[in-house]
């Protein structure tokens, strides 16, 4: 391990000096000590119902909540901290645009466009949205390598089409999309641009702005904060015309028998008591992330992924679905082994310490059309080491054999 490895890893006392190699990072990240300590400090001094109070403590529980949320509106390039919404994930986050802005604004014959390679949680709640208005959804189709052209999007989209949802970077091709062409292409005919950003805000530098995105949802959890915070980020026009997603307490201005004015944005979305210790762990993370700076998170991700990548071609059976280059992944790196089920894969890493993932990642339409029934992957982050792929490498030439193959 080389001393910068080192000193990075002392700061995550779950994987420092484990012999465990943790590659499962697109699912979650592991938490540094600074991100576990915040949380705890908020629990032994700041600890009460933020927003609720005018006594001193709950004060400080709103200036701790509210510096969370300065903090995440820098961390995507945002201006105003009112067009950051706290939620539980970015699940949440993209149902929140599905049940407020879609539900709301979208009608019979309207088109929807979500890209073919959406997770889950950003392709389920436009398929319910525009079931509930009797909109269509409409699939955008990538290359088989997961490279999306402007030209498809073109040929798909028309004055029907009011939303264009797109995550910036798959977690199954782990490739940048060019959003901000994309959206621009969206903006043309009138359309909102969703981004999924779960797997982007993590490892690259985004700026909203430049993107020129409508929407942006995160999960704290993946960018090195607990579970149970997320982030929707909307242009404040938008989350101004958008009713509530949930309602009770904390999001009112006054409330009658027969109902309710709504408080200002974005406290009108965030009904009931609020994650205080987990939007100040999200500072925390935002403030260690920052400190590494993500030239340094960038460049030790592309160096691992390089390495994995250069490595994993020299190994008879093993192919790498997506894009050929370390450029292309991101630090994610789907694949699969010839005549080895991929539960079988992961049955042989762990055995050998080795933490990734088999399945359809939450990617089944996908995983359809590009005629993969399941697949492994690694997820990388800045805190993994070389000594790490190599492990895993070895591993992994292993797999076959284990298997009853030979070489
Ligand atoms: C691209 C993408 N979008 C959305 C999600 C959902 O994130 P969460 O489960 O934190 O809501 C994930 C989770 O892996 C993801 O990879």
């Amino acid at each position: 391990m080389t001393r910068e490895e080192q000193e990075i890893r002392e700061q995550f006392p779950l994987i420092c000096g484990s012999s465990e190699a943790y590659l499962d990072n697109a699912a979650t990240t592991q938490k540094p000590q600074c991100v576990i300590d915040a949380v705890a400090d908020y629990y032994k001094a700041d600890n009460a119902n933020p927003m609720r109070g005018l006594y001193a403590l709950s004060l400080r529980a709103t200036e701790a909540y509210e510096n969370a949320r300065t903090k995440a509106t820098k961390l995507i390039g945002a201006e105003d901290p009112s067009e950051i919404v706290f939620t539980r994930n970015a699940t949440e986050s993209l149902n929140l645009v599905a049940y407020s802005y879609a539900r709301t604004f979208l009608h019979e014959n309207d088109e929807i466009i979500v890209a073919i390679s959406e997770h889950h949680s950003d392709m389920l709640p436009w398929q319910d949205a525009a079931k509930a208005v009797g909109a269509k959804v409409v699939y955008f189709y990538c290359e088989k390598n997961g490279l999306y052209s402007a030209d498809t999007l073109r040929s798909i989209i028309n004055s029907n089409t009011k939303l264009v949802c797109m995550a910036q970077i798959s977690n199954v091709f782990g490739r940048i999309n060019p959003i901000k062409e994309f959206a621009s292409i969206a903006h043309e005919y009138g359309a909102k641009f969703v981004c999924d950003g779960a797997q982007s805000v993590p490892h690259i530098r985004i700026n909203v702005k430049e993107l020129g995105v409508d929407f942006l949802a995160f999960s704290g959890h993946k960018i090195y904060a607990p579970m149970g915070i997320g982030v929707l980020w909307a242009k404040k026009d938008l989350l101004e015309a958008m009713p509530p997603f949930l309602s009770g307490g904390e999001m009112i201005e006054y409330v009658t028998l027969c109902g309710a004015t709504y408080a200002e944005v974005p406290h009108k979305f965030e009904a009931g008591t609020v994650n205080a210790s987990g939007a100040v762990g999200l500072a925390a993370a935002i403030d260690y992330v920052d400190s590494l700076g993500f030239d340094l998170i960038e460049e030790r991700e592309l160096a691992l992924t390089r390495r994995a990548l250069e490595k994993m071609a020299d190994i008879p059976h093993v192919t790498v679905i997506g894009g050929e280059t370390a450029e292309e992944h991101n630090g994610i790196i789907t694949f699969k082994i010839d005549d080895v089920h991929p539960h079988d894969i992961s049955q042989i890493l762990s055995t050998d310490g080795i933490d990734a993932r088999a399945g359809h990642h939450c990617a089944q339409p996908l995983h359809k059309y590009i005629g993969v029934m399941s697949s492994m992957r690694i997820s990388l982050s800045f805190y993994n080491t070389f000594d790490e792929i190599d492990r895993f490498i070895e591993s992994l030439k292993s797999v076959r054999e284990r298997m009853g193959y030979g070489e």
